[in-house]
């Protein structure tokens, strides 16, 4: 019922924008997303029409990939260009046609003789081309998906109004597996999840299968995510039970003509659990047994299944070390089981001890290091960007680069865990950005985190970029409306890992709200800055980890006690009444050692600026810092400026409101002052605990907390989203 209301609102704004012009303003709940394709302004039609006057591709009995391309260029270029654009079948180039399709599937591409080679089974090429006389644009591709891919970019070049004459535009993926990671549970909560609930009913699976299902492959595969893993890598063993197989093979078809490939997080007892075995031991021959009959009865139901996502004796999770076996030992067992079929084992790196005896941003690096080369070929380790766990501002995996003889491939997390969740505005690719053009130094200078990644640096064929997804039931999918960039952005990035995080900025902004220049650019430089605010009202210097226990959210620097001493704030700000910060010089626990030491001195304060500072160090209060203010000064600074960022971004979005139509206003807004209480709160909270320490006056102009400490030591906030209850 909703829906279909929804879908007539829509079709009521396109008709009313179309009279009124494209720049009019009207009510939009973000379900489009960036693929929303209202006309464009009357001269850009004008402008497109000629070009864009007639589809040519293959017709009845094309894959399903070219018929998805065919519908997403119909739906688009109708929309876009605010008239029915001919559909001429499998016929001949006329004036303006948009041919598209493969060599294979289509005689006249396979007469042109482009040059496809280069762009292998994912890229595309988009050239204007004249056949027999008439002037046409090409979409060529070696594979139907490629074709898919290319159809989107066409689009894209509309939606941002790029000119479409004199194309000759070929691009292919740098990475190989751009997936989504799911920590969706089997009941559709999410672990970390700010949008709702879970995108997969499965209780009405694989009966029903609900067109949201379309919609979500649709969005992946418009910015070239190719696979999803389904569930939470804190696992649940009945996500292989033939029940829940069956309704994953049910999503498998759904998404399919979008060239997203699923894959489960395997629970790694569940050969005890579900195969009633002793033990789950990677030696044991009963449970290798165990694993390929799995991987069999899967293949059977999802024939291109991709594979298993790994998290092992980390946070309490089973794994290898349970029978005192390596990591290797685990990953390499589930990767023979999925061998036969070309499945692959992406194993989480995410591991730290449970007896917390030395630092942890430490352990990754000691536990895999000594492993690399012992890994299967058709394993890949998976490594969150940072030593500790997405914090607003951390240095690159010290693993990057040090495992030579194994593929890396990157974890990001796109949904906001530690950076406001989904009320704050926070635009991530400047985050992701920084930690790709990283330069671990491995192989000399210009050996950057992308290079690894993309598999350059080491010549690895098995590339991959992972990011912890944000999407749930919400209506706007992502909890916010720019939440819906970090998704974008993700996905971007993972095609190519050094594009540029403002480009793409541009891009999204001009795709999901507005092309006036007089709208893109704040927005866009709004977007840019709002990283490095949270940063400054959340964790200044290099701080890190210093939320709440209890659900990450909102401040609190002075917890201590619960389960681990590393879960807490005060284990990482080591904050007294001298100074503050986590001494990781080779004076404390020389983590900095796990760099090159090229890397290292990139981090070091005096070389570059002060982003690490209290990452590596303690330091007494009074340390002078670059700005020549004294630290204490200086963090002091540092939080009131991020609330003052967040104040302008209120003030930017005011102005703005003549060009947003009233339902994303109001809801960006409203989330804005959510921001900025919280900033405030983060400051406030911040300084009345450091000073407590300190005991230094505030700089002179700087406001003192509006409460007491212990006001903000008392607040409480139970059941926050995404955390089991
Ligand atoms: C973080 C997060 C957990 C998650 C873990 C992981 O610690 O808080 O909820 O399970 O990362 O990445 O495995």
């Amino acid at each position: 019922m909703l829906r279909s209301f929804v879908r007539a609102a829509s079709a009521v704004a396109i008709g009313f924008a179309a009279l009124a012009g494209a720049s009019a303003a009207f009510a939009e709940d973000g379900y489009e997303l960036w693929l929303r394709y209202r006309p464009v302004e009357a001269a850009w039609q004008a402008r497109y029409r000629p070009e864009a006057a007639a589809l040519v591709g293959p017709g009845s009995g094309a894959s399903p990939q070219l018929a998805a391309a065919k519908a997403e260029l119909q739906r688009g270029l109708d929309g876009l260009l605010a008239e029915t654009v001919p559909d001429a079948g499998s016929g001949s180039a006329v004036d303006g046609a948009v041919l598209f399709g493969t060599p294979a599937s289509s005689p006249e591409i396979a007469r042109l003789n482009l040059p496809l080679t280069a762009l292998g089974s994912e890229g595309y090429l988009i050239r204007s081309v004249t056949i027999g006389g008439h002037k046409a644009t090409v979409i060529a591709a070696n594979s139907d998906l490629g074709v898919l891919y290319g159809a989107f970019r066409f689009l894209r070049l509309i939606q941002t109004r790029r000119p479409l004459e004199g194309l000759d535009l070929a691009d292919a993926p740098k990475v190989k597996l751009r997936l989504l990671n799911h920590w969706d549970n089997l009941d559709r909560t999410i672990e970390r999840g700010y949008a709702g609930f879970s995108l997969w009913n499965w209780q009405k699976l694989p009966d029903d299968l609900e067109p949201r299902y379309t919609d979500y492959a649709r969005a992946d595969a418009s910015i070239g995510v190719n696979g999803t893993v389904l569930n939470n890598v804190n696992s649940s063993a009945a996500s292989l039970t033939p029940l829940f197989l069956r309704r994953a093979a049910a999503l498998a078809d759904a998404f399919r003509p979008y060239g997203v490939k699923v894959y489960l997080s395997p629970r790694f007892s569940a050969p005890i659990e579900l195969g009633g075995l002793k033990t789950a031991d990677p030696l044991d021959p009963q449970v290798r047994a165990w694993w390929k009959a799995k991987a069999d009865e899967i293949y059977k139901l999802i024939p291109d299944f991709g594979g298993f996502l790994v998290k092992a004796n980390s946070e309490g999770q089973p794994g290898p070390q349970d029978y005192h076996r390596t990591h290797a030992d685990g990953a390499n067992m589930l990767a023979e089981a999925v061998a036969p079929h070309h499945g692959l084992v992406m194993y989480r790196a995410f591991v730290y001890a449970p007896d917390a005896h030395e630092d942890r941003a430490k352990q990754a690096y000691d536990e895999f290091k000594p492993l690399d080369g012992k890994f299967d070929d058709n394993v890949i380790v998976q490594v969150k960007n940072g030593p500790i766990d997405f914090q607003p501002r951390e240095p690159f995996s010290p693993l990057f680069g040090a495992m030579p003889k194994t593929p890396l491939m990157m974890e990001f997390q796109i949904t906001k865990e530690y950076l406001g969740f989904s009320t704050h505005l926070v635009y991530l690719a400047p985050l992701f950005e920084e930690t790709l053009k990283a330069d671990t130094y491995a192989k000399g200078p210009g050996s950057t985190v992308a290079k690894v990644i993309d598999g350059e640096l080491e010549g690895h064929a098995l590339t991959g970029m992972a990011g912890v997804a944000n999407t749930g039931t919400d209506r706007n999918w992502s909890g916010s409306i720019f939440d819906q960039a970090n998704w974008y952005a993700f996905g971007r990035l993972a095609w190519d890992p050094n594009a540029s995080s403002r480009a793409i900025a541009d891009d999204w902004t001009r795709m999901t709200f507005s092309d006036d220049p007089a709208f893109v650019k704040p927005v866009v430089d709004m977007m840019m800055g709002s990283r490095e605010a949270a940063v400054d009202y959340m964790t200044p210097l290099g701080l890190h980890h210093q939320m709440s226990a209890d659900g990450h959210y909102g401040p609190a620097p002075w917890f201590k006690g619960g389960p681990r001493e590393d879960w807490t704030p005060v284990y990482f700000n080591r904050a007294d009444a001298e100074g503050i910060g986590f001494d990781r010089t080779a004076g404390g626990s020389d983590a900095l050692a796990q760099y090159t030491p090229q890397a290292a001195k990139d981090f070091d304060a005096s070389v570059n600026d002060d982003r690490f500072l209290l990452w590596f160090h303690h330091e007494p209060w009074g340390y002078r810092t670059r700005s020549g203010r004294t630290l204490w000064d200086e963090l002091v600074v540092r939080y009131s400026r991020g609330v003052a960022e967040v104040q302008g971004m209120r003030k930017t979005w005011e102005g703005l409101a003549p060009y947003v139509d009233s339902e994303r206003y109001q809801e960006v807004a409203g989330y804005l002052k959510i921001q900025e209480s919280e900033a405030r709160w983060w400051r406030d909270a911040s300084i009345a605990y450091f000073r407590s320490l300190s005991k230094l006056p505030l700089p002179a102009g700087y406001a003192p907390p509006e409460h007491p400490l212990s006001y903000y030591e008392g607040l409480r906030f139970p059941f926050v989203a995404g955390t089991a209850h």
